[in-house]
């Protein structure tokens, strides 16, 4: 599926923002890896969504920028962190900031792009044209979604050292590390554009169904995407021993022996290809991959659902067109 021509305008307006960053060119081993982080070609999915969230809203899409910028430094900021913590040494086919250069370097680089995030909401504390309680309720969303990123990131490694995970601590793991940013994009989106309570619920809401849909998807492409395509380590997910859906699904109908080969794999610190790739194998033999599809398209479609109370307008067009473009993406 091809973009649309809004949704490329919008890209473009945040490409622009973001080289408007004009970030120092020293310390270079600060601003080197930041400016390599943004630059190295993400979807861009958080602040395109606060755009046109704020555009559904009937508010000016510009208004919007500087949390839509807020959103992309943060997110960026968490891969650098994240792939430290995952022993992640590829990033959208490129290698990883703590590959290139170090994990020292990763770790403050990815502190000031937390602190750079911040910065840009100031814009709503200056505005005339946001009241006091706007600017704190932009703040406070975007707050609340990095703390519960944070609570996710730390159940998802929790859950690495742990024989079993339900179902339900999963959903309550990514629900955290990757719905809240993009349901806490969709709310500051909506409070940009002077959005009424109901509206902002409303699309938090669509967030949380987005976000997790986004999620199970991204560990389905983990094991079955073009690695060229994905541009993360085929298989990553169990060479890391995590806990998806994939494994939760696989470890409910497999046999005993299916079970032992299993967790053993999740459990080893570096288990071979062979035996990552036996794991898959067995993954398929369980019909566990379409399964897991269908959960991804169930979230997508009651996102969807959550759409429909809107009044028509290109933007609420262009917020199903980003749900159909997501569920095909192929990275
Ligand atoms: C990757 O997010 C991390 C997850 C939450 C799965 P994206 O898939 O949005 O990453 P980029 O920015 O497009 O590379
Ligand atoms: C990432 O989840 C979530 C955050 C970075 C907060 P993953 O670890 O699955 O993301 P990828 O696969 O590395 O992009
Ligand atoms: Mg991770
Ligand atoms: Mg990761
Ligand atoms: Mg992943």
């Amino acid at each position: 599926m091809s973009k649309t021509n809004l949704h490329t305008q919008l890209l473009e307006k945040i490409e622009t923002g973001l080289k408007a960053l004009d970030l120092p060119g020293s310390p270079v081993s600060l601003y080197e890896p930041y400016r390599y982080a943004l630059s190295v070609g993400g979807k861009r999915i958080r602040p395109i969504l606060a755009l046109v969230s704020c555009g559904l809203c009937k508010g000016k899409v510009d208004d919007a920028l500087p949390a839509a910028l807020a959103l992309e430094i943060l997110h960026n900021f968490t891969l650098v962190h994240d792939d430290i913590m995952d022993s992640a040494e590829t990033r959208r086919g490129e290698p990883s900031v703590y590959k290139k250069w170090s994990e020292d370097v990763a770790i403050l680089s990815g502190d000031v792009m937390f602190a750079d995030a911040y910065k840009q909401l100031a814009f709503y504390g200056h505005s005339e044209e946001y009241s006091k309680e706007e600017f704190a309720a932009i703040h406070d969303v975007f707050t609340q979604s990095v703390i519960t990123v944070c609570e996710g990131q730390a159940l998802d490694m929790e859950f690495v050292d742990r024989d079993s995970v339900t179902r339900d601590e999963y959903l309550e793991m990514i629900s955290g590390k990757t719905a809240a940013l993009i349901s806490g994009a969709l709310e500051m989106g909506a409070i940009a554009a002077h959005a009424s309570t109901e509206q902002r619920e409303q699309l938090a809401s669509l967030g949380v169904e987005m976000g997790l849909a986004f999620q199970i998807q991204d560990d389905l492409l983990d094991a079955t995407a073009n690695p060229e395509k994905f541009g993360k380590r085929p298989g990553g997910d169990i060479f890391e021993g995590k806990k998806t859906y994939l494994t939760i699904f696989a470890l409910e109908r497999a046999n005993t022996s299916q079970q032992q080969l299993i967790r053993q794999v999740l459990d080893e610190n570096e288990p071979t290809q062979e035996r990552v790739d036996h794991v898959l194998d067995t993954m398929k033999e369980l019909n566990v991959l379409d399964d897991v599809a269908a959960q991804v398209q169930k979230h997508y479609q009651k996102a969807g659902e959550l759409l429909h109370s809107f009044a028509d307008s290109e933007y609420k067009q262009e917020l199903q067109n980003l749900l159909n473009f997501l569920q095909n993406r192929d990275h």
